[in-house]
């Protein structure tokens, strides 16, 4: 397994380029399967997740082609059922169920279990698919959800967190195609679900409300084949923002967008961070001293949970106390025993992380827990003194084209060390 080698204490400067954003790729892809005609997808981040959606899809009988950032897929003929372990080993993959039922009128996929972060149901997607006549079963493993037509309905799809991403987005692609009009109330306003409605939209779909809570949708009767350029991704943007502040550097955020990153951009500039719009995307630079602030994770257009950790980081390094809530998932809270081997010093109190910051941080070997949780292990690692090893590191390759080739051209000393 592959580990990054960090030799910490080096400002960041320079400029990065933002990838296409993880969780507006994976259910654009998915919603290729909604018409027979080729797509085209472009700004398509290299991610292992990315690739690891190309072969759901390809399994589920579409043609996958990725060349030069872009993906090109063509969904001629395909079975509503996913394999049972292709689709258990990402979460995200339950999108392809929206499409698929929306096409065939049937969809069977493995049910997605609990992951590190949270316990994940998918009861509102299921329950936004049965408020369009869908009949839904659990048996054996299997989500299986069928109907002789979809018909058009209103419906409620908050939760107990909130909205869903992934729940708007599933029912949304099955919405599309069928009879007469749906409204989802409680729709995840997150610019990923407004991405892939504009993708759907140039399919030939009918979607108005995107991006604020009520989305209503006219279904159509059949989509055709359309091109796309997937938005920048804002959680990646955020971390290079953040580590930028935590080395104490000054790095220019090439193609982010600051229409998407308000919490965070407001929050880092409460900390003392001077963040300006730049002609080609943002720039970043500490501001004199950083101060503590407190955050509490909500859906968009609040704090969002993804860059959580990351922020627990640079407030590891801030001198004062600083609270950070996660309303989101309930234990995404893996990083601070693993921040804590780098000398942070953070309580968690329920759903809070009380951060008492300013310890000076030195490397250590640590280990990434999930995504977002190695990213605040690599941003503590920038800005320790000594060597941080931080092992385990598929999971930052599931979110992050290319993090250590990015980091280095900012001059980080970081290695990624190939083990046999
Ligand atoms: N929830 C339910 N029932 C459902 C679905 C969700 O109770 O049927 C709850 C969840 O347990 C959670 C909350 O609703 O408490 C929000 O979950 P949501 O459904 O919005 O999460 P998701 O759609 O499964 C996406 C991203 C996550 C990101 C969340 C929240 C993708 C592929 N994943 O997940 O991304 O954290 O939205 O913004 O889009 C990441 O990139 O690191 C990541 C985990």
């Amino acid at each position: 397994m592959d580990s990054l080698l960090i030799k910490g204490g080096v400002p960041l400067h320079g400029e990065v380029t933002i990838s296409g954003a993880k969780n507006a790729v994976l259910p654009i892809m998915a919603a290729t399967l909604l018409t027979s005609e080729p797509c085209e997808i472009r700004r398509v981040p290299g991610l292992s997740d990315v690739r690891f959606m190309g072969q759901i899809l390809t399994w589920l009988g579409a043609q996958v082609e990725f060349a030069d950032g872009a993906v090109r897929i063509q969904a001629k003929k395909i079975k509503g059922a996913g394999d049972y372990d292709l689709i258990r080993k990402m979460r995200g993959s339950i999108c392809v169920m929206g499409p698929l039922l929306g096409r065939l009128k049937k969809a069977t996929v493995s049910l997605p279990g609990g992951c590190v972060i949270g316990a994940r149901p998918i009861n509102l997607h299921l329950k936004g698919f049965e408020a369009l006549g869908a009949k839904v079963v659990i048996e054996g493993g299997y989500v299986h959800a069928s109907a002789r037509r979809l018909v058009g309905s209103a419906m409620f799809l908050g939760g107990r967190a909130g909205s869903t991403v992934l729940g708007t987005a599933n029912v949304m692609m099955a919405a599309v195609l069928a009879e007469g009009v749906s409204v989802i109330e409680s729709a995840a306003c997150e610019p990923e679900v407004v991405d892939l409605a504009k993708f759907l939209t140039a399919m030939g779909a009918k979607i108005t409300g995107a991006g604020s809570p009520t989305i209503t949708i006219t279904g159509v009767k059949e989509l055709h084949g359309a091109e796309h350029e997937v938005i920048p991704d804002r959680i990646e943007a955020a971390t290079y923002a953040i580590a930028a502040a935590a080395t104490d550097g000054e790095v220019i955020l090439r193609g982010a967008r600051p229409e998407h990153m308000h919490a965070v951009l407001d929050k880092l500039t409460d900390s003392g961070v001077k963040v300006e719009r730049h002609k080609s995307g943002l720039k970043v630079r500490r501001n004199g001293r950083l101060k503590p602030i407190d955050i509490t994770t909500l859906p968009y257009s609040g704090y969002p949970t993804d860059a959580q950790a990351q922020i627990m980081a640079l407030m590891a390094l801030t001198p004062g106390i600083s609270i950070i809530t996660e309303r989101i998932f309930e234990s995404r809270f893996m990083h601070v025993s693993e921040l804590a081997r780098l000398g942070a010093d953070i309580e968690i109190e329920g759903p809070s992380a009380i951060v008492k910051g300013g310890k000076p941080l030195s490397g250590a070997p640590v280990m990434a827990s999930d995504l977002r949780a190695s990213a605040a292990l690599v941003i503590a690692g920038l800005a320790a003194k000594g060597t941080t090893q931080v092992n385990r590191v598929y999971h930052i390759d599931r979110g992050y084209e290319n993090i250590d080739g990015k980091l280095r051209q900012l001059g980080a000393r970081i290695q990624r060390v190939e083990e046999s």
